[in-house]
């Protein structure tokens, strides 16, 4: 495993792609630049957070297949809380482009910082998943993409990190935060300079400079993308927390963000949480909830 501390800032994306898909080597580990990954009127799909559910992300990517829609990201925790750790990362690393650190995948590789006890329970069991793998090809394969996910992906035409410019692991940008801390929002905007793809909070929507904050509904699931900066929350496919229990992703177009919510089968996904004793029954309740 390599360290995340090496610095590599600057490479290309068939080095990005050949690194993720066959793993023989590991990308930079704290920053990447993409180069120009598909001709700009090209669709790009932002998939974040799907936590280990395997019912949720197959329906996700068989929408972006029939959508026929050839490159996809993700704004990490692929994996932790869900019962398919194993099935999900395989699918994220045959077919994303590149992945950025969640706080998850970061306590999965690393070690966890700040969980509750749920959630470390799930980090640990998460853990023994891969680690108990008889096959070493795929057992390496993984970690090397855990331990190859940079912290932010610079792409041509948006700033990718899990949680914010600012903290890109760990740092929250709650709707709330317009009102209550909009320092916070200011400085964070001094960060951006254009677009800024997050997820991390599972609450999908779109922030602006002002300060202000648009959900999906206040946009009609469309965000015109004009010279303003905008910091977009895609949501999440696996454990929405925003009392819709739908898988939440977005596309980017050429000139919108368009919001997406799918139904998939929840109570496959609950019966499996419910099975595994380390994984703690609230984290199947919570995903009939949306909460
Ligand atoms: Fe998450």
């Amino acid at each position: 495993m390599n360290s995340q501390n090496e610095l590599e800032p600057l490479a290309s994306l068939s080095s990005v792609r050949n690194a993720h898909a066959s793993s023989n080597e590991n990308p930079s580990p704290t920053e990447n630049l993409v180069e120009q990954s598909a001709p700009a009127e090209e669709p790009i799909a932002i998939i974040s957070d799907i936590h280990a559910n395997l019912e949720a992300l197959t329906v996700v990517m068989e929408e972006i297949r029939r959508r026929n829609i050839k490159t996809i990201c993700c704004l990490g925790d692929v994996i932790g809380y869900g019962p398919n750790p194993r099935e999900c990362l395989d699918t994220v690393i045959e077919n994303c482009m590149f992945t950025v650190m969640g706080n998850h995948d970061f306590a999965i590789f690393y070690e966890p910082f700040n969980f509750n006890t749920a959630a470390e329970n799930a980090a640990y069991w998460t853990r023994q998943q891969f680690e108990s793998d008889a096959d070493r090809t795929r057992r390496n394969r993984r970690w090397r993409y855990l331990g190859g996910m940079q912290t932010r992906v610079m792409h041509p035409r948006f700033m990718a990190v899990h949680g914010s410019p600012r903290r890109p692991i760990n740092e929250y940008i709650f709707p709330d935060d317009i009102y209550s801390a909009s320092q916070k929002i200011a400085l964070i905007f001094e960060r951006v300079n254009h677009l800024c793809f997050v997820g991390h909070t599972h609450v999908p929507g779109v922030f602006v400079e002002l300060p202000d904050f648009y959900s999906p509904d206040d946009l009609n699931n469309r965000y015109d993308i004009t010279e303003e900066k905008a910091v977009i929350n895609v949501g999440s496919v696996g454990q929405p927390r925003d009392h819709d229990p739908r898988c939440s992703f977005v596309i980017l177009h050429p000139k919108h963000v368009e919001f997406i919510r799918l139904t998939y089968d929840i109570n496959t996904t609950v019966d499996k949480v419910r099975a595994i004793e380390a994984l703690d029954n609230f984290l199947g309740q919570r995903l009939l909830e949306g909460a």
